[in-house]
Protein backbone atom coordinates (compact mmCIF):
# COMPACT_ATOMS: atom_id res chain seq x y z
CA UNK A 1 0.00 0.00 0.00
CA UNK A 2 1.17 3.31 -0.75
CA UNK A 3 1.06 6.21 2.04
CA UNK A 4 -1.99 7.80 0.68
CA UNK A 5 -4.25 4.65 0.37
CA UNK A 6 -3.00 3.71 4.02
CA UNK A 7 -4.53 7.13 4.75
CA UNK A 8 -7.52 6.70 2.71
CA UNK A 9 -7.91 3.49 4.48
CA UNK A 10 -7.62 5.12 8.17
CA UNK A 11 -10.21 7.48 7.22
CA UNK A 12 -12.69 4.84 5.29
CA UNK A 13 -12.27 2.83 8.87
CA UNK A 14 -13.42 5.85 11.15
CA UNK A 15 -16.53 6.64 8.89
CA UNK A 16 -17.62 2.87 8.91
CA UNK A 17 -17.12 2.83 12.38
CA UNK A 18 -18.79 5.53 13.10
CA UNK A 19 -22.00 4.28 10.71
CA UNK A 20 -22.46 0.79 13.04
CA UNK A 21 -23.66 2.51 15.41
CA UNK A 22 -26.93 3.53 13.27
CA UNK A 23 -28.01 0.45 14.27
CA UNK A 24 -28.51 1.22 18.17
CA UNK A 25 -32.32 2.03 18.36
CA UNK A 26 -32.07 2.32 21.94
CA UNK A 27 -30.33 5.21 21.53
CA UNK A 28 -32.15 6.31 18.38
CA UNK A 29 -35.14 6.66 20.74
CA UNK A 30 -33.28 9.21 22.67
CA UNK A 31 -34.66 11.94 21.00
CA UNK A 32 -34.56 15.91 21.35
CA UNK A 33 -36.09 18.99 19.68
CA UNK A 34 -33.71 21.14 18.38
CA UNK A 35 -36.19 23.39 16.50
CA UNK A 36 -39.21 23.03 14.06
CA UNK A 37 -39.26 19.41 12.68
CA UNK A 38 -35.18 18.97 13.62
CA UNK A 39 -34.65 16.55 16.22
CA UNK A 40 -31.03 15.18 17.25
CA UNK A 41 -30.89 11.89 18.86
CA UNK A 42 -28.38 10.24 20.94
CA UNK A 43 -26.92 8.14 17.92
CA UNK A 44 -26.00 11.48 16.59
CA UNK A 45 -23.90 12.55 19.65
CA UNK A 46 -22.40 9.01 19.68
CA UNK A 47 -21.29 9.06 15.91
CA UNK A 48 -19.65 12.66 15.83
CA UNK A 49 -17.88 12.02 19.26
CA UNK A 50 -16.40 8.91 17.64
CA UNK A 51 -15.44 9.80 14.74
CA UNK A 52 -13.96 13.27 16.09
CA UNK A 53 -11.91 10.94 18.39
CA UNK A 54 -10.37 8.88 15.45
CA UNK A 55 -9.75 12.49 13.76
CA UNK A 56 -7.85 14.23 16.14
CA UNK A 57 -6.20 10.53 16.66
CA UNK A 58 -4.95 10.28 13.14
CA UNK A 59 -4.74 13.81 11.81
CA UNK A 60 -4.83 16.09 15.31
CA UNK A 61 -3.19 19.30 12.95
CA UNK A 62 -6.44 19.68 11.54
CA UNK A 63 -9.82 21.41 12.96
CA UNK A 64 -12.79 19.59 13.04
CA UNK A 65 -16.13 21.41 12.63
CA UNK A 66 -19.69 19.35 13.50
CA UNK A 67 -23.36 20.04 13.51
CA UNK A 68 -23.75 19.07 17.15
CA UNK A 69 -21.57 21.09 18.15
CA UNK A 70 -20.14 24.79 18.22
CA UNK A 71 -18.36 25.96 15.39
CA UNK A 72 -17.82 29.59 15.55
CA UNK A 73 -14.00 29.24 16.36
CA UNK A 74 -13.18 27.56 13.00
CA UNK A 75 -10.66 28.97 10.79
CA UNK A 76 -11.79 28.71 6.93
CA UNK A 77 -8.77 29.57 5.79
CA UNK A 78 -7.02 26.38 7.57
CA UNK A 79 -7.67 22.73 6.81
CA UNK A 80 -11.35 21.89 7.95
CA UNK A 81 -13.22 18.36 8.34
CA UNK A 82 -16.94 18.85 8.02
CA UNK A 83 -18.92 16.23 9.52
CA UNK A 84 -22.48 15.47 9.68
CA UNK A 85 -22.79 12.20 12.21
CA UNK A 86 -25.88 11.47 10.95
CA UNK A 87 -27.39 12.95 7.51
CA UNK A 88 -31.16 11.61 7.97
CA UNK A 89 -32.17 12.19 11.78
CA UNK A 90 -35.61 11.91 10.92
CA UNK A 91 -35.25 8.86 8.77
CA UNK A 92 -33.39 7.38 11.81
CA UNK A 93 -35.82 7.94 14.46
CA UNK A 94 -38.34 5.92 12.26
CA UNK A 95 -35.62 3.28 11.14
CA UNK A 96 -36.72 4.40 7.64
CA UNK A 97 -32.96 3.18 6.47
CA UNK A 98 -31.72 6.25 4.09
CA UNK A 99 -29.04 7.99 6.49
CA UNK A 100 -25.35 8.37 5.86
CA UNK A 101 -22.21 9.39 7.76
CA UNK A 102 -20.94 12.90 5.58
CA UNK A 103 -17.33 13.84 6.65
CA UNK A 104 -15.11 16.29 4.27
CA UNK A 105 -11.87 17.75 4.23
CA UNK A 106 -11.71 21.08 3.65
CA UNK A 107 -8.63 22.99 3.16
CA UNK A 108 -7.75 27.11 2.29
CA UNK A 109 -11.42 27.09 1.31
CA UNK A 110 -11.59 24.36 -1.61
CA UNK A 111 -12.94 20.37 -1.13
CA UNK A 112 -9.93 17.97 -0.90
CA UNK A 113 -11.70 14.81 -0.31
CA UNK A 114 -15.51 13.80 1.23
CA UNK A 115 -16.73 10.55 1.95
CA UNK A 116 -20.71 9.50 2.23
CA UNK A 117 -21.22 6.15 3.93
CA UNK A 118 -24.71 4.36 3.89
CA UNK A 119 -24.37 1.75 6.64
CA UNK A 120 -27.66 0.15 5.83
CA UNK A 121 -26.53 -0.67 2.06
CA UNK A 122 -22.40 -0.71 3.28
CA UNK A 123 -22.27 1.87 0.30
CA UNK A 124 -19.13 3.96 0.86
CA UNK A 125 -19.04 6.88 -1.79
CA UNK A 126 -15.73 8.70 -2.16
CA UNK A 127 -14.03 11.29 -4.00
CA UNK A 128 -10.47 13.68 -3.82
CA UNK A 129 -9.47 16.63 -5.63
CA UNK A 130 -8.69 15.60 -9.13
CA UNK A 131 -8.50 11.80 -8.66
CA UNK A 132 -12.49 11.20 -9.34
CA UNK A 133 -15.13 9.43 -7.41
CA UNK A 134 -15.57 5.87 -6.28
CA UNK A 135 -18.85 3.83 -4.90
CA UNK A 136 -16.57 0.92 -3.18
CA UNK A 137 -13.53 1.30 -5.12
CA UNK A 138 -15.14 1.63 -8.42
CA UNK A 139 -15.34 4.98 -10.58
CA UNK A 140 -18.50 6.41 -11.21
CA UNK A 141 -20.10 9.14 -12.72
CA UNK A 142 -22.97 11.33 -12.97
CA UNK A 143 -25.88 10.48 -15.93
CA UNK A 144 -25.64 11.35 -19.02
CA UNK A 145 -29.17 12.91 -19.35
CA UNK A 146 -29.96 16.33 -21.52
CA UNK A 147 -33.84 16.66 -21.46
CA UNK A 148 -36.56 16.53 -18.39
CA UNK A 149 -38.54 13.42 -20.39
CA UNK A 150 -34.96 11.20 -19.42
CA UNK A 151 -34.72 12.85 -15.53
CA UNK A 152 -35.47 11.20 -12.07
CA UNK A 153 -34.68 14.13 -10.09
CA UNK A 154 -34.81 14.19 -5.84
CA UNK A 155 -35.66 16.83 -3.73
CA UNK A 156 -35.30 18.41 -0.55
CA UNK A 157 -38.12 19.86 1.23
CA UNK A 158 -36.29 22.59 3.78
CA UNK A 159 -37.83 20.58 6.50
CA UNK A 160 -36.86 22.95 9.09
CA UNK A 161 -38.86 26.08 7.34
CA UNK A 162 -42.20 25.69 6.87
CA UNK A 163 -42.64 29.21 5.63
CA UNK A 164 -41.15 28.42 2.53
CA UNK A 165 -43.57 25.33 2.10
CA UNK A 166 -45.92 27.17 -1.27
CA UNK A 167 -42.92 28.27 -2.87
CA UNK A 168 -40.86 24.86 -2.94
CA UNK A 169 -43.83 22.79 -3.70
CA UNK A 170 -45.30 25.35 -6.60
CA UNK A 171 -41.27 24.56 -8.13
CA UNK A 172 -41.88 20.99 -7.38
CA UNK A 173 -44.95 20.79 -9.14
CA UNK A 174 -43.94 22.43 -12.26
CA UNK A 175 -40.65 19.66 -12.53
CA UNK A 176 -42.75 17.07 -11.66
CA UNK A 177 -45.06 17.55 -14.87
CA UNK A 178 -42.01 17.61 -16.85
CA UNK A 179 -39.60 15.22 -15.68
CA UNK A 180 -40.33 11.00 -14.96
CA UNK A 181 -41.15 11.54 -11.68
CA UNK A 182 -39.47 13.24 -8.20
CA UNK A 183 -37.89 11.56 -5.18
CA UNK A 184 -37.60 12.59 -1.60
CA UNK A 185 -34.99 10.68 0.10
CA UNK A 186 -34.63 12.61 3.38
CA UNK A 187 -30.92 12.58 3.26
CA UNK A 188 -29.13 15.48 1.49
CA UNK A 189 -25.58 13.53 1.49
CA UNK A 190 -26.95 10.26 -0.17
CA UNK A 191 -28.86 12.96 -2.73
CA UNK A 192 -25.54 14.01 -3.82
CA UNK A 193 -24.19 11.09 -3.58
CA UNK A 194 -26.69 9.06 -5.91
CA UNK A 195 -26.09 11.89 -8.33
CA UNK A 196 -22.61 11.59 -8.69
CA UNK A 197 -23.25 7.93 -9.82
CA UNK A 198 -26.19 8.57 -12.29
CA UNK A 199 -29.04 6.72 -9.89
CA UNK A 200 -30.72 10.66 -10.48
CA UNK A 201 -30.49 13.23 -12.52
CA UNK A 202 -30.27 16.27 -10.06
CA UNK A 203 -31.16 17.37 -6.91
CA UNK A 204 -31.65 20.88 -4.81
CA UNK A 205 -32.79 21.76 -1.68
CA UNK A 206 -33.09 25.54 -0.32
CA UNK A 207 -31.31 26.81 2.87
CA UNK A 208 -28.85 23.54 3.03
CA UNK A 209 -26.21 23.60 6.06
CA UNK A 210 -22.36 23.35 5.24
CA UNK A 211 -22.37 19.58 6.58
CA UNK A 212 -25.24 18.60 4.84
CA UNK A 213 -23.50 19.21 1.47
CA UNK A 214 -19.89 19.36 2.02
CA UNK A 215 -18.93 15.67 0.84
CA UNK A 216 -21.64 15.26 -1.52
CA UNK A 217 -20.31 18.45 -3.08
CA UNK A 218 -17.14 16.88 -4.07
CA UNK A 219 -18.55 13.55 -5.40
CA UNK A 220 -20.38 15.29 -7.82
CA UNK A 221 -18.07 17.17 -9.23
CA UNK A 222 -15.10 14.80 -9.26
CA UNK A 223 -18.10 12.36 -11.04
CA UNK A 224 -18.28 14.69 -13.78
CA UNK A 225 -21.22 17.05 -12.94
CA UNK A 226 -21.67 20.44 -11.08
CA UNK A 227 -23.04 21.74 -7.77
CA UNK A 228 -24.61 25.29 -7.54
CA UNK A 229 -27.00 27.48 -5.82
CA UNK A 230 -30.20 28.09 -7.46
CA UNK A 231 -28.61 30.72 -9.67
CA UNK A 232 -25.70 28.80 -10.92
CA UNK A 233 -23.18 30.10 -8.51
CA UNK A 234 -20.94 28.15 -6.46
CA UNK A 235 -21.81 27.60 -3.63
CA UNK A 236 -20.20 29.40 -0.20
CA UNK A 237 -19.12 25.99 1.45
CA UNK A 238 -18.75 27.98 4.91
CA UNK A 239 -22.48 29.18 4.40
CA UNK A 240 -26.11 27.89 4.86
CA UNK A 241 -27.26 27.86 1.31
CA UNK A 242 -29.29 26.55 -2.01
CA UNK A 243 -27.59 23.65 -3.36
CA UNK A 244 -28.11 22.46 -6.83
CA UNK A 245 -26.43 18.87 -7.44
CA UNK A 246 -26.53 17.56 -11.41
CA UNK A 247 -24.75 16.37 -13.99
CA UNK A 248 -24.50 19.61 -15.21
CA UNK A 249 -26.94 19.93 -18.20
CA UNK A 250 -29.67 18.93 -15.92
CA UNK A 251 -28.71 22.00 -13.57
CA UNK A 252 -28.47 24.51 -16.46
CA UNK A 253 -31.73 23.93 -17.17
CA UNK A 254 -33.51 23.63 -13.94
CA UNK A 255 -31.76 27.35 -12.85
CA UNK A 256 -32.99 28.59 -16.44
CA UNK A 257 -36.11 27.25 -16.73
CA UNK A 258 -37.77 26.98 -13.44
CA UNK A 259 -35.57 28.41 -10.58
CA UNK A 260 -35.87 31.94 -11.48
CA UNK A 261 -39.26 32.11 -12.65
C1 LIG B 1 -31.30 17.02 6.83
C2 LIG B 1 -31.37 16.05 5.71
C3 LIG B 1 -32.67 16.28 4.94
C4 LIG B 1 -32.78 17.69 4.46
C5 LIG B 1 -32.57 18.68 5.58
C6 LIG B 1 -31.26 18.40 6.30
P1 LIG B 1 -30.23 16.22 9.16
O1 LIG B 1 -30.15 16.79 7.62
O2 LIG B 1 -30.29 16.20 4.82
O3 LIG B 1 -32.75 15.48 3.80
O4 LIG B 1 -34.04 17.89 3.90
O5 LIG B 1 -32.57 19.97 5.02
O6 LIG B 1 -31.09 19.32 7.32
O7 LIG B 1 -30.92 17.27 9.98
O8 LIG B 1 -30.97 14.95 9.10
O9 LIG B 1 -28.79 16.10 9.45
CA1 LIG C 1 -27.75 17.06 7.60
CA1 LIG D 1 -27.30 15.62 11.02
Amino acid sequence: MTNMQIERQKLFDIVREGGALFRNREEAAHVKVKGVSDYVTQVDFHVQEQIRTGLMREWPQIQFMGEEKDNSDIDFTKAVWILDPVDGTTNLIHDFRQSAVSLALYDGGRPVCGVVYQPYTEELFYAAAGEGAFLNGKPIHVSGAQTMEECLISIGTAPYEHEYADRNFDLFKRIFLDCQDIRRLGSAAIDLAYVACGRIDAFFEMNLKPWDFAAGRILVEEAGGTVTDFSGNSPDFRKKGSILGSNGAIGRLLVERYMNS
